[in-house]
């Protein structure tokens, strides 16, 4: 069993300086990339939000891997070589990999831009038998390109894309995503998509503005690290988490507030920011889905849908895409 993790180029620390210059010195709505949201204190934190009784998303996400498992390593079939975008900690992708680990040897590609990640990850699923496990510290697309050339002749791939990441892309970007994706696949290569489905305001306004306060912090963390890492002046206290509901979009934005009128140096990205009272930071939306849209939306990007798994206990979908 191996794990390598590769790191992202140097000039990572120049792209977050421009992406936050760009972000912060739009005109209209302000706003920074959800990537950046996953350095080690947010994805500790965001395993931590995982837990919390009112998100159940992930918690739905794992017992619908575990309850279909069997079913879901049937229906590919083999031999394959399973990669995942966006692994995180890896404990929702044991299932799946124990089911295959069970027939065949199994190759294992998490690909992640977070590096605490991989390394948690891989601790947590090195012990199954039959594994071998290659990590790419890299951009989803990037990364699967790079796996795609590991594939061995006759070997079909398997893509996870789970925790409905998906939905963290507006949905005409969410198609292109999947169509780049499947561009990148043959015939026969399957995608396991997690979605999570539309339900009532109140159940989404709890699940992302939870009582106790951890979804706040780890929004406000992409604040500490602008701070951390291009050495700005947020005052972390004079700006607060909100969670929105977008009908229209059918969505969950989060944005981080600002209590009054103030002026934030950025000195890395050679950003001077000038927030108004109540003006806010987009950084990340939640689109959610309706379980007849995602076939749809599979075949609008070369796939097929062969199976739906939902969770009636948090409305949420595993759908087997199967590309054409
Ligand atoms: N991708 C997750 C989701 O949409 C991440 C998430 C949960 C999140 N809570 C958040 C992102 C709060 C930003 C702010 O469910």
């Amino acid at each position: 069993m191996l794990m390598l993790v590769r790191s992202i180029p140097a000039n990572a620390s120049y792209e977050f300086a421009a992406d936050v210059r760009a972000g912060l010195a739009r005109p209209g709505q302000k706003e920074l990339p959800s990537k950046y949201l996953y350095d080690d204190v947010g994805s500790a934190l965001f395993e931590v939000i995982c837990h919390l009784p009112e998100y159940g998303l992930t918690r739905a996400d794992e017992r619908l891997l575990r309850r279909h498992a069997s079913d879901i390593v049937d229906r590919v079939g083999g031999p394959v070589a399973v990669a995942e975008l966006g692994s995180g900690s890896g404990r929702k992708t044991r299932w799946l990999l124990e089911a295959f680990a069970r027939r065949q040897r199994i190759s294992y590609y998490p690909i992640e831009i977070s590096q605490s990640a991989l390394v948690m990850c891989e601790k947590e699923l090195r012990d199954i038998d039959s594994i071998s496990i290659l990590g790419f510290e890299r951009e989803y697309l990037d990364g699967l390109l790079e796996v795609a050339a590991y594939r061995k002749q006759g070997q079909r791939l398997l893509v996870l894309f789970l925790g409905s990441t998906i939905g963290n892309f507006d949905r005409p970007a969410g198609l292109d995503f999947l169509s780049e994706v499947r561009c990148l696949l043959q015939p026969g290569d399957c995608l396991l998509l997690g979605t999570d489905l539309e339900k009532t305001s109140a159940q989404l306004l709890a699940a992302y503005d939870d009582e106790l306060g951890v979804t706040a912090a780890f929004n406000l963390n992409l604040l500490g690290r602008v701070n951390r890492e291009l050495g700005a002046n947020f005052d972390l206290t004079q700006f607060e988490h909100v969670a929105r509901i977008n009908p229209s979009e059918r969505s969950v934005e989060m944005h981080l507030r600002s209590k009054r009128r103030q002026t934030v140096r950025i000195p890395a990205a050679e950003v001077i920011a000038e927030f108004q009272a109540g003006e806010t930071i987009w950084t990340e939306s939640s689109h959610k889905y309706s379980a007849e849209e995602i076939v749809d939306t599979a075949l609008r990007c070369g796939f097929r849908c062969d199976m739906q798994w939902i969770d009636h206990e948090w409305l949420f979908a595993e759908n087997l895409l199967v590309a054409e």
